[in-house]
């Protein structure tokens, strides 16, 4: 089995990793952290792919995609695509400097999960088979208040996902949406708020590649959480609001930090890393690749992790 997975070098994305690795596939490992990819690539068995790209400098995920395809064309080519990558930060449209922040994490999580599928579909399509996993959240179903780029992002992540699954309908290519719940990753470690069942990633992973093999069209991990949000979709906007008004907010100061042009020229050289990527043949077992892989720094550290 080949898994293009982005979002690979922290988190939720380094667990899949870890579980897709484990059962024997063959990994192409999108994020921009390099130095991070390779210390989780040489911790899992297998040789795989790595290439270090912004997920949404397009041309570069496309020129990333394209490589893999390739270097996968002897074995069939790419069997799932998992679009992972996701930044997260307090916003508030009343302040300017939060208009960059909601711009960056629109383009990241909904721009960049159709750069990462669109190089894949016509190869799939011909094919006859494919699976294309959307890495949503249980924050697109209500608008939280302080979060009013992340929540409106992951809406538009689940519908966008439920207009491709519906549109690729009867052409072999499956669509899989997966709404995590609260899983313990960088992301959330700043959450000043309850997080209830909270799952490590580990755990997600092994569900969510369940998930992802049974094909299912959407689903909530952990699955607690997906009857809270059910629950928060029939609530009353008045009920609603009172109970939610007062919430404790992410913290904005990230949001104030999120990098978008200097993240753009840095890419140029990033595409040239992804045309020319390399198999590691690490065969080391994983210890614990999520962690391994969280503990290195990330260009943007601070913006990208205010969860
Ligand atoms: N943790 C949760 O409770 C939770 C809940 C619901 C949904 N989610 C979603 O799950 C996904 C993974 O989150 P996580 O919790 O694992 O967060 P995380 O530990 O912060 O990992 C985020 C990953 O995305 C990558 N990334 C971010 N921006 C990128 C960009 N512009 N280009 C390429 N890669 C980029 C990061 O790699 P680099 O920094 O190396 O680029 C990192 O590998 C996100 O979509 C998130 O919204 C998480």
């Amino acid at each position: 089995m080949n898994v293009f997975i982005t979002g690979a070098s922290s988190g939720i994305g380094a667990a899949l990793a870890a579980e897709y690795a484990r059962r024997g596939a063959t990994l192409g490992l999108v994020a921009r952290r390099a130095e991070v990819l390779a210390q989780l690539a040489a911790s899992l068995p297998g040789a795989h792919h790595r290439y270090a790209v912004d997920v949404t400098d397009k041309d570069a995920l496309i020129a990333a995609a394209h490589a893999f395809e390739q270097a996968t064309a002897a074995s069939g080519g790419t069997d799932v695509v998992i679009a992972n990558a996701g930044i997260s930060a307090g916003v508030l449209t009343e302040h300017y400097e939060d208009l960059a922040a909601l711009e960056r994490i629109y383009a990241t999580n909904v721009f960049a999960l159709a750069y990462t599928f669109h190089p894949f579909m016509a190869a799939m399509r011909a094919r006859g088979r494919g699976t294309l996993v959307g890495v949503a959240s249980v924050a697109g179903i209500r608008g939280l208040p302080g979060t009013e780029a992340y929540c409106a992002s992951k809406a538009a992540a689940i519908t966008y996902l439920e207009s491709l699954r519906v549109g690729l309908r009867g052409s072999g290519v499956r669509v899989v949406t997966i709404a995590p719940g609260f899983i313990r990753t960088p992301l959330t470690a700043r959450n000043p708020y309850p997080m209830p069942f909270l799952t490590d990633p580990d755990v997600f992973a092994a569900r969510a590649a369940r998930a992802i093999e049974r094909q299912v069209s959407y689903t909530v991990i952990p699955w607690p959480m997906g009857v809270v949000a059910k629950l928060l979709r029939l609530l009353p906007n008045a009920l609603f609001d009172r109970a939610f008004a007062g919430r404790q907010r992410k913290p904005r100061d990230a949001a104030t930090t999120i990098t978008t042009p200097a993240t753009t020229s840095t890419t140029a050289t990033t595409a040239t890393t992804a045309t020319t990527a390399t198999a590691t043949t690490a065969t080391t077992a994983a210890a614990s690749p999520a962690a391994g892989a969280a503990a290195g720094a990330r260009p943007d550290d601070a913006s990208d992790r205010a969860g």
